[in-house]
């Protein structure tokens, strides 16, 4: 699978996040960090795969709405705890549009 279309920039204002799912049903959370960096990271938080989309975006930092693990959006490392972060997915912007390729790549999900 190759890059495709996910969303557009009018779907996300900076400092907004969402989910959205590629044709083959993967779901991408996709952010927009300070200053319009777009950022593509696996939906499911690593601790126990609830979506991070329903957590909040604040400061540049995604918290899971579920037990507060916590994100620096421009990296997808971990802060709390500082052991976590999210699979990145590569992302074209073309235009208006936000492509995405999630080809090989497999979310992270913290050990049992
Ligand atoms: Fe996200 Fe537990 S499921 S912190």
């Amino acid at each position: 699978m190759a890059f495709e279309k996910i969303a557009s920039l009018e779907d996300l204002w900076e400092g907004d996040m969402d989910t959205f799912e590629t044709s083959d049903g993967t779901e991408v959370l996709v952010a927009v960090a300070d200053g319009g960096e777009v950022k593509a990271y696996q939906a499911m938080c690593p601790h126990q795969q609830i979506l991070l989309s329903e957590g909040t975006f604040e400061d540049g930092i995604i918290t899971c709405r579920a037990h507060l693990w916590t994100f620096e959006c421009k990296t997808g490392v971990g802060i709390n705890p500082a052991t976590s972060c999210l699979a990145e997915y590569p992302i074209e912007i073309r235009g208006e549009d936000i492509y995405v390729n999630v080809e090989g790549i497999e979310p992270i999900m913290a050990p049992a």
